[in-house]
């Protein structure tokens, strides 16, 4: 197993593409702690996970709020002794464009995308240091960071952001052996936000079928272990060749 003993924070866990790293990441060994604003999903990838004989807890929280998030490390530690690994999913897509997007929307989305995944990011980078045995995170971008959108914008900055913050946070976690890497899906499962599921997505790429959940979980599972140890502050397209 290759995640073994380690303690994996799952922000955004309770559907689509953070539900498949949970159920992968436990096959793997991991502890999960996911963290998420819906307790309703929330609580029931948890039993899931405890159903196939897992370790899992969740926590309830906004990730705009930087007291809900500190606790949410806190309480993962409480239950599970460490935080090793952060897999940063919450995010929330404006459908507008500028014209008729209101200014609260905007603020609103860039705060949930960008600043959500900055706060846990922090937080679990200030407990990894603390405990001083290194970690790995993944943040979440998304092919809308490279390309245009004639129906969003707000999501599209934020998700440019967290290549850059990916970049930075990488300087300035490696010298404490903590690895940060981010992934830009193409299309993955159901649509952020849950309102197209999978078979009713149309979508473009090169292999004629839509990237899942679990597909995903892979390449997050090779970003937070040791095969991937080479690969620092780095945006990885995983679109199934869409962007080609
Ligand atoms: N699904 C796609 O096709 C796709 C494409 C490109 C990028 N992505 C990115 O991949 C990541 C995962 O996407 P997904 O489709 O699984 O998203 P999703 O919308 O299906 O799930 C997001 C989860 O985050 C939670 N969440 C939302 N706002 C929150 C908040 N303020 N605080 C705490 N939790 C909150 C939701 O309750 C939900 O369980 C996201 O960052 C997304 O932008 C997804």
């Amino acid at each position: 197993m290759k995640l073994d003993g380690k303690v994996a924070v799952v922000v955004g866990g309770g559907r689509n593409v953070g539900e498949g790293i949970s159920h992968l990441f436990t096959k793997e060994g991991a502890k999960i702690s996911i963290f998420d604003a819906d307790e309703g999903r929330a609580s029931s990838v948890t039993n899931a996970l405890k159903k196939e004989g897992g370790q899992a807890m969740y926590t309830i929280g906004d990730v705009t709020k930087p007291a809900d998030v500190s606790a949410m490390i806190d309480a993962t530690v409480k239950a599970f002794g460490h935080v090793d690994i952060l897999c940063n999913c919450a995010a929330i897509s404006d459908r507008q464009n500028l014209f008729d997007l209101a200014d609260e929307e905007w603020e609103k989305v860039l705060s949930v995308t960008l600043s959500g995944s900055y706060y846990c990011l922090r937080y679990a980078a200030i407990q990894m240091r603390k405990q001083g045995t290194g970690g790995a995170i993944v943040n979440f971008s998304s092919g809308s960071a490279f390309r245009g959108s004639a129906l969003r914008i707000s999501y599209d900055a934020a998700k440019g952001g967290i290549v850059a913050m990916t970049r930075s946070a990488a300087v300035q976690l490696t010298p404490y052996n903590i690895r940060v890497n981010a992934i830009a899906p193409g299309m993955v499962g159901s649509q952020v936000g849950g309102m197209i599921p999978p078979n009713e997505r149309q979508f473009h790429n090169l292999l004629g079928k839509m990237t899942m959940p679990s597909d995903m979980a892979k390449v997050v599972l090779f970003l937070v272990s040791d095969d991937s140890g080479h690969i620092i502050g780095q945006t990885i397209n995983v679109d199934a060749g869409g962007s080609a």
